[in-house]
């Protein structure tokens, strides 16, 4: 169906376009959301922008400055509700009306709720016609912002749960040994991820076994955006010569130790250049859901956890993950002590089992990427 409340076909494909464009920003954006705009006139695209990092200009003000004078009567389609507030950077309903847009198509309404539809109910007082997707549509364009969406409703961020996994399930040989069950394709992808996220997160064990740096290497990081660092830590446990705290000057690192740490553990870790957050809570899933608490606090919106297996069974059983990242590799590799994925209680039944709602299923090289999301993104109907 489509009319002045509902997006055209074109207005369809373009919110897709203008959803590709809020993605660049992923890993530069917070604590706002990534948002992507197009503008089109006699169908015919004259603009394009997205937000490209907090503190700088909104995408709909980019996409309208790229536009020029070709904005004057044009429809601008933007993922987001355009904000009415005058933030860091002013508000975008005020450009677009300055700019003579004639018609706005959204794809998702502001999620927060003291200001949700104001940016729709200004325009139209303007005499410009605006148009919120709903169905499939509005579901891409809260998926390109989910971060935000997740921080906001919950103040906590999105945690995508990362495992590389042998055909029969192991993360390890029973000699510990990782490296590697996946092949270059997925491990690039990885760093990917990592530039793209806000933290990325090891339980302490993992931390020990691999002395692992989670740096985000041979892919471009925006200037001080390297993701921060995070060791689950209960017992500030890590020990001092971890490649983590060797590498500080590449990226920082957070310890968050639980609140029966020992108190000269967590000061020889701030001592080595750490931050140390410690939890309320001493252990099992509170402290887990105190320490994404804590980086919800950090403007954190989006955590790349990439195990180990105890604190991948931990966070599955707490129903702490909402993203699945999962790489199989062609091999299997056996025997009563290798690890499997993922540990803990794990489920009673098949049906109450963590699943992936329609995953995305991909090659990387020799190895299957399976991906998607646990739970929905805050907002959908
Ligand atoms: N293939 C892969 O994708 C992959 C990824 C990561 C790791 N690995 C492999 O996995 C192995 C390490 O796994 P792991 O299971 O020993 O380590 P882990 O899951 O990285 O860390 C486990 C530790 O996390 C702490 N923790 C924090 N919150 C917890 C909670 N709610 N419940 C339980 N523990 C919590 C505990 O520390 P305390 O003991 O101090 O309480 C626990 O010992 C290594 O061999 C590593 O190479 C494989």
């Amino acid at each position: 169906m489509s009319g002045p409340g509902r997006p055209t076909a074109a207005e369809r494909s373009l919110l897709i376009r203008a959803g590709v464009l809020a993605a660049r920003g992923h890993g530069r954006v917070s604590p706002n959301p990534a948002v992507g705009a197009v503008v089109m006139i006699g169908g015919r695209v004259v603009g394009e922008g997205w937000h490209e990092g907090a503190g700088l200009a909104h995408a709909e003000p980019v996409a309208l400055a790229a536009a020029g004078d070709a904005a004057r009567g044009a429809t601008l389609v933007c993922t987001l509700e355009p904000c009415s507030h005058t933030g860091r950077t002013g508000p975008c309903t005020q450009a677009i009306i300055g700019a003579g847009i004639a018609r706005v198509v959204i794809g998702a309404l502001d999620p927060l709720e003291r200001t949700r539809g104001e940016g729709v109910r200004i325009l139209r007082q303007a005499g410009i016609e605006v148009a919120v997707a709903d169905g499939s549509d509005a579901a891409r364009a809260r998926e390109v912002a989910a971060p935000f969406l997740i921080w906001a409703a919950t103040g906590r961020p999105e945690v995508t749960l990362k495992m590389a996994a042998s055909l029969d399930g192991r993360v390890a040989t029973r000699t510990g040994e990782t490296r590697w069950i996946s092949g270059p394709e997925a491990r690039s992808l990885v760093h990917r991820w990592r530039a793209d996220a806000d933290a990325v997160a090891v339980g302490v064990g993992t931390a020990v076994a691999d002395d692992p740096m989670l740096t985000a290497r041979g892919m471009p990081v925006a200037a001080g955006r390297a993701a921060l660092r995070v060791v689950l830590d209960p017992h500030a446990r890590l020990p001092l010569t971890a490649a983590l705290l060797a590498t500080l000057d590449e990226a920082p690192v957070l310890v968050v130790a639980g609140s029966g740490a020992p108190a000269e553990r967590v000061s020889a870790l701030q001592s080595a250049g750490a931050d140390v957050e410690v939890t309320p809570a001493a252990h099992g899933p509170m402290y887990l859901g105190e320490a994404l608490d804590a980086l919800g606090r950090r403007e954190v919106q989006s955590v790349l956890v990439e195990g180990g297996p105890t604190i991948a069974g931990a966070m599955l059983d707490a129903g702490l993950v909402d993203v699945l990242a999962w790489v199989v590799a062609p091999v299997v590799i056996g025997g009563d002590g290798a690890p499997v994925a993922a540990r803990g209680v794990g489920a009673d039944r098949i049906a109450g089992a963590p699943r992936v709602q329609r995953p995305r299923i991909e090659r990387l090289g020799d190895d299957v990427l399976v991906m998607g999301r646990l739970r929905p993104v805050p907002g959908e109907e």
